[in-house]
């Protein structure tokens, strides 16, 4: 069944709702090329025995991008070719083999074409795509999959949280990732850890958790699911640097590239303490491609609580980015890419068939 319309009385929330196609590959190991031929299929189910290394060893990664349509009814993608080039180097970090890039663009960008109708109207909403890679194999004991599954499909989303003002994050003395860990890659396994810590800020109202070192040196590190950039006294922001605990946020980029080069703002890439923050800081926001800009209303430590005006520097960021996406203002770095819509026959085939629980209409690429 497929509930991609939302009612018209309820804001489109970032919720998961199906939508009529999805693309599939499957690869192996053993073959060349490893990766067969994909398919545009009907959104459902996908075959996946218990034994399956992903269930046992989460041998998997993900990615997330958005499509957005424009006042010019235009629909682009943001950046889908840094999202592929990461898909590429988790899948490496993790030992399975690369998605080709080339192959990951024409997934996501066959996908949205063929979904252009759910792609929401300007200002209303965006597409977000969830590509997936993961083993398929059976295993019993610890080793790389041999066969393997890459997955795309995508649903019309809303804002993240549910008040657009910003977030209160709750300052945990615990690590999300670890040196010589998977941190910088889009790991699946990367993202239960922090579940039982976002309950524990909801007991206490606060929205996400602000991760700090492994090292215990009480560096933040970044949120469950973004990136965090600092305003400190005089102006400065600072964003912890990459390296392998930190994810490659492709919205962190966007805001350094934007606050440096649209904005003339100054953005240090250093460690940045929680100690320093809760003294010295005047303000922050966070970046991620679901949250994309928001700005940090709260920081809850263990001995303290700062609370911060919605930062005007985070607001003029979001304002730039989001101009960029939406197709308002001019794209001078190249990161939009437009997407022709196709109705194809298969379409409505397709989704006529995944409605009634009929038979699949495929379609090769
Ligand atoms: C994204 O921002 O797209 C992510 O994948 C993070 C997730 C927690 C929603």
């Amino acid at each position: 069944m497929m509930d991609a319309e939302p009612r018209d009385s309820e804001p489109l929330g970032f919720a998961f709702r199906r939508t009529p196609w999805m693309f599939r590959c499957l690869g192996e190991a053993d073959r060349e090329p490893v990766w067969g031929p994909g398919r545009f299929v009907p959104y459902g189910d996908i075959p996946l025995e218990p034994a399956a290394a992903i269930l046992s060893y989460g041998c998997g990664v993900f990615e997330g991008l958005k499509a957005e349509r424009g006042e010019d009814d235009r629909i682009r993608l943001f950046r889908v070719d840094a999202n592929a080039a990461r898909f590429r180097r988790s899948a490496e970090r993790i030992g399975l083999p690369a998605f080709p890039e080339e192959r990951f663009l024409a997934a996501v960008e066959g996908l949205v074409a063929r979904s252009a109708d759910l792609v929401p109207p300007a200002g209303a909403g965006t597409f977000y795509v969830r590509p997936l890679m993961h083993g398929t194999e059976p295993l019993l004991g610890h080793a790389a999959p041999r066969r393997f599954a890459a997955t795309v499909y995508g649903c019309p989303v809303g804002d993240y949280f549910r008040s657009r003002d910003g977030v209160r994050l709750l300052a945990v003395d615990a690590a999300r990732a670890a040196p010589g860990g998977t941190g910088s890659a889009k790991a699946i396994g990367n993202y239960a850890g922090a579940l039982a810590w976002r309950r524990r800020a909801a007991e206490r109202g606060l929205d996400d958790v602000l991760f700090l070192d492994a090292a215990g040196t009480g560096r933040i590190s970044e949120t469950a699911g973004s990136n965090f950039f600092g305003i400190l006294e005089g102006g400065e922001i600072v964003t912890p640097p990459l390296d392998d605990t930190i994810l490659a946020g492709i919205t962190r980029d966007s805001a350094i590239r934007v606050a440096r080069e649209l904005l003339g703002l100054e953005v240090l890439e250093r460690p940045l303490s929680i100690d320093e923050m809760l003294s010295r800081g005047v303000g922050a926001f966070c970046t991620g491609t679901a949250w994309t800009v928001v700005p940090v209303l709260a920081l809850e430590a263990t001995a303290c609580r700062r609370d911060f005006e919605p930062s005007e520097v985070a607001g003029r960021i979001r304002q730039a980015i989001r101009g960029i996406q939406s197709g308002a203002r001019p794209d001078p770095f190249g990161w939009t890419r437009e997407v022709p819509s196709i109705r194809s026959k298969h379409d409505t085939e397709a989704t006529h068939r995944t409605d009634t629980g009929g038979d699949a209409a495929e379609e090769a690429m």
